[in-house]
């Protein structure tokens, strides 16, 4: 079974957030299951870097405002697994945010940035541009793929199948109709039921409607994106495409993230060892200039700033937390005024509050291993991987119950407690109040060592490998390719 994935980026190379994750370990897990597969990525410049030994496949164009395109095919190091490179110097060698210019403004040409990217996937699926490996199935992630589907429904002889997986609705790839010519599309794709979105159009549209199954990152974001209130004005689209779309929940690239092996951490651990968890502790507490101090909690937040991800109400609770002992890490970057109110609040309680504006992957890791808590107050939450990470790293996570949040913590009630079935803790409303009610709770049983290592011991114990959301990917490829490829 051959597959293509397609998506803006790939961890280690290209990461703004938890696609990367995904775009990294998924072709893994998937690999180690029997699957041929392979990624077509933007030759953004550390693409360009740092896919290895790369041959050229064909020249391409001049299209979309590119003169010159190259594709070739080498492997991604980190995982082994292969990867089409599409050059295109004038469209994607430009350093920064691989989808903002240094304003923070959507790059000008994104029209032409990620529509180059679906068509090279769905020509790619039609063995045009690579006759020697020819995709049975198309996987495109979020809406820099996600043109994919449309030229490839564009082109009815093509027999390749598509999957599109929505990691985040909120992200649509909105264009002015006046450049729906510049995709090269017939005029029936501009209609309501195709990319037409509201007198514009949207990428994202063109997966939700064209792919053959749409999946996105959990069951639970996969019931709320029907609805109004979590559907970005795309509810409608969503509910009509009924039982094509499924909820997948990721997974945890163990390779990466495992305290037992994780070499940017300062002391490794595992459930029958937690001694270095403390020195990991004592250690983050130093770097960040807190108070060294074990008692106090440590309440981390590893995370993009943005609206989606409920920090204001981590602000306004912040005295409240305070006033409970906690200590707070802080580690984002997004938008301005979170930076900036968050950067305040460091001033205003040194030692107690620490926060970072940057993106350091190796941080990261080790405020996640040295933070008793690990936040996570989202309004809207796709999968979110943060929690995982939290969990797997004895890291106790407080969660507000949405998307793939709700799906991965069990809220430490007094019945879950008392079942052994408790791994964080959860509340509903996105209030500051709600917010400071989990925290003051967990806070309590912290109060308890013996109850609090087991909360955490049994969150160390859940699974969250890729390898059950593989077998679900690989059991929805095999339903679409019907018998004849099941047994490849
Ligand atoms: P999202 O994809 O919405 O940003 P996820 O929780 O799925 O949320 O994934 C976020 C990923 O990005 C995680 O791997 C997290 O560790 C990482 N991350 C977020 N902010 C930073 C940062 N400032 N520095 C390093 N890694 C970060
Ligand atoms: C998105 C979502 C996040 C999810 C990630 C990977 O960025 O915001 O919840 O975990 O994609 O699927």
């Amino acid at each position: 079974m051959r597959v293509l994935h397609a998506g803006a980026e790939v961890f280690p190379l290209v990461k703004t957030g938890g696609l990367a994750d995904v775009m990294g370990a998924l072709p893994q897990a998937l690999v180690a299951q029997g699957a041929d597969v392979r990624l077509v990525l933007p030759g953004l410049p550390a693409i360009v870097r740092g896919v290895d030994g790369q041959r050229l496949v064909c020249e391409i164009g001049p299209m979309f405002g590119a003169a010159r395109i190259s594709l070739r095919l080498g492997t991604v190091g980190f995982s082994g697994v292969p990867a089409y490179v599409v050059d295109a110097p004038r469209l994607y060698r430009r350093d920064g945010n691989p989808y903002l210019d240094a304003s923070g403004a959507e790059w000008s040409d994104n029209l032409q940035r990620f529509a180059l990217l679906g068509w090279v996937a769905a020509h790619l699926a039609s063995g045009e541009l690579d006759g020697d490996w020819v995709p049975d199935l198309v996987h495109a992630h979020d809406w820099h793929a996600a043109l994919a589907c449309a030229y490839m429904a564009a082109q009815p002889a093509s027999p390749a199948r598509s999957v599109f997986t929505v990691h985040n609705l909120a992200y649509q790839g909105l264009f002015d109709a006046h450049d729906f010519h510049l995709l090269g599309l017939p005029g029936r794709f501009m209609l309501p039921g195709a990319l037409e979105f509201h007198g514009r159009f949207s990428f994202m549209k063109a997966g939700l409607a064209y792919a053959q199954r749409v999946t996105t990152v959990s069951p639970s974001y996969a019931a709320e994106i029907a609805r109004p209130e979590f559907g970005c004005g795309l509810d409608g689209v969503i509910r009509a495409r009924g039982v094509a779309v499924s909820g997948i929940l990721n997974g945890v690239d163990g390779k990466v993230w495992d305290p037992a092996s994780d070499t940017l951490i300062d002391a490794r651990y595992c459930a029958t060892a937690l001694q270095g968890k403390a020195r990991c502790k004592a250690a983050l507490q130093q770097a960040l200039r807190l108070a060294v101090d074990a008692r106090a909690p440590v309440l981390a937040v590893v995370s993009r700033l943005t609206a989606q991800k409920g920090l204001d109400l981590l602000l306004q609770a912040l005295p409240d937390l305070l006033a409970h002992g906690v200590q707070l890490a802080v580690q984002g970057t997004g938008d301005a005024a979170l930076e900036a109110a968050f950067m305040a609040a460091a001033q205003a309680h040194a030692g107690r509050v620490a926060v970072r504006i940057a993106y350091d992957e190796s941080l990261a890791h080790r405020m996640v291993a040295g933070a008793d808590m690990i936040l996570v107050p989202s309004r809207f939450e796709p999968c979110g991987l943060t929690q995982l990470y939290g969990l797997r790293y004895g890291t106790v996570p407080v969660v507000r119950r949405v998307g793939g949040l709700a799906d991965t913590v069990v809220d430490a009630s007094d019945e879950a407690l008392a079942e052994d079935r408790a791994t964080g803790f959860v509340f509903d409303a996105a209030t500051p109040a709600a917010l400071s009610d989990a925290v003051t709770r967990a806070v309590a049983l912290w109060g308890h060592p013996g109850a609090w290592q087991r909360l955490m011991l049994r969150g160390m114990a859940q699974d969250f490998s890729w390898e059950p959301a593989a077998g679900h990917y690989m059991a929805l490829y095999r339903e679409m390719l019907g018998t004849e490829l099941a047994s490849d």
